[in-house]
């Protein structure tokens, strides 16, 4: 073990929950669920693999919200039901007997649906066909459908799952809900310039764009009330367009996480592609920008591999906690295999691949443990 203490293994409140360190596991869609949305065998270990590693927190994949138009991918679970609530309790109850917290991602899929097991593929701010392709790590092929405009009715009915998907979260003993509204999924697509061309109160200029997150928010808020974690997540890139950017830049920044903080979110979670470069030209980074014009906690994430890394954002007040993804997928036991100075393991493509993959991953997440 070693002597000197860095600031990454200092403990953090997030309002009324202390994290034992700043150390987070990054939402990572594994699609190991059930058809039925339930959780699939292997999510338990996989899930108390890091808490048992040493991680403060770990935020989940990305959950569907409802079983109108949210679900992503095939083998994608969701927080609609009792069934699958009771699944999640199973992994939510392992990762607390070691000690560890977990909050659920919240996500509906929009435009970037590539399988609805419940209805056709979904709806979207605008009817414009998506950029890229689906995702074939995920079973998808080719191009992306054009989406349906979405009415007014069917906004409602998006935050309404939302609503719904928190208050069985809370039900399914997570400390927290992480509201997904980066990468490009629905929430992006309003916010985003070209996929939301609506002229009505959810389109037009930022504050209009901004509307579904904080009506969501202030709803989830309204249901599980104060006793629970809310956060969100904001990236700029997009699975299918990783080299978007705000069109205005720093005044964007500020308009958004000053008006997603009066929501009252508990937390913030930037991602871009490296967490400490410029988010603009000459700019602080994203993180540091949701830390300035936030004024709430804020998670980290990209590129963060090395305990150097970490400590560095943590240090230079860039951010409160850094997320991992691949070095978490890559060792599950990151916080403890720094501590005791064990070497890292690198990252290697073929963990993306969740299903082929699985059986190996899971005698992996034990073996390294
Ligand atoms: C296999 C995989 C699955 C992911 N799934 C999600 C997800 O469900 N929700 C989300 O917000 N981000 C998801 N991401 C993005 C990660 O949370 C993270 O932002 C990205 O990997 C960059 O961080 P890193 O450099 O630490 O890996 C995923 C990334 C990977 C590699």
């Amino acid at each position: 073990m070693k002597d000197n203490i860095s600031t990454i293994f200092s403990s953090y409140n997030i309002r009324n929950i202390t994290l034992k360190n700043r150390l987070a596991v990054a939402p990572l869609t594994r699609v190991s669920g059930n058809e039925d949305g339930t959780t699939g065998p292997l999510m338990k270990d996989y899930y108390q693999s890091f808490a048992q590693g040493g991680f403060g927190l770990i935020i989940t994949e990305g959950i569907y919200t409802d079983k109108r138009y949210s679900q992503c991918y095939k083998f994608q679970t969701g927080l609609t039901d009792e069934k699958q609530v009771s699944s999640w309790k199973t992994i939510t109850d392992a990762v607390h007997s070691c000690g560890g917290l977990i909050f659920a991602q919240l996500m509906h899929a929009g435009a970037l649906s590539q399988y609805n097991k419940y209805s056709g593929h979904g709806g979207a701010p605008s009817a414009i066909k998506p950029l890229g392709e689906e995702m074939k790590l995920y079973y998808g092929k080719g191009d992306y459908e054009v989406p349906k405009e979405m009415s007014t009715e069917d906004i409602k009915c998006v935050v309404k799952g939302f609503v719904n998907a928190a208050i069985l979260a809370k039900e399914a003993g997570f400390d927290g809900v992480e509201i997904h509204g980066a990468n490009g999924y629905l929430l992006d697509q309003f916010l985003t310039v070209y996929s939301n061309k609506r002229t009505d109160e959810y389109g037009g200029e930022l504050a209009n764009r901004l509307r579904i997150y904080q009506e969501i928010i202030t709803a989830v808020r309204a249901a599980v009330g104060s006793s629970m974690i809310i956060g969100v997540r904001f990236s700029q890139g997009k699975v299918n367009d990783t080299e978007y950017k705000w069109p205005k830049q720093t005044a964007d920044a500020k308009y958004t996480f000053e008006s997603i903080s009066r929501c009252g979110v508990d937390y913030i979670h930037t991602t871009e592609y490296i967490a400490k470069a410029p988010a603009f030209k000459d700019s602080l980074p994203l993180a540091e920008l949701a830390k300035e014009y936030g004024k709430v906690p804020v998670i980290a994430n990209g590129g963060i591999t090395h305990e150097n890394d970490a400590n560095c954002l943590i240090d230079a007040k860039q951010a409160d906690i850094v997320s991992l993804g691949k070095a978490a997928l890559a060792n599950p036991n990151w916080p403890n295999a720094v501590q005791t100075q064990q070497q890292l393991k690198a990252f290697n493509a073929e963990m993306f691949n969740p299903i082929a993959d699985l059986k190996t991953a899971n005698a992996y997440f034990k073996q390294t443990l």
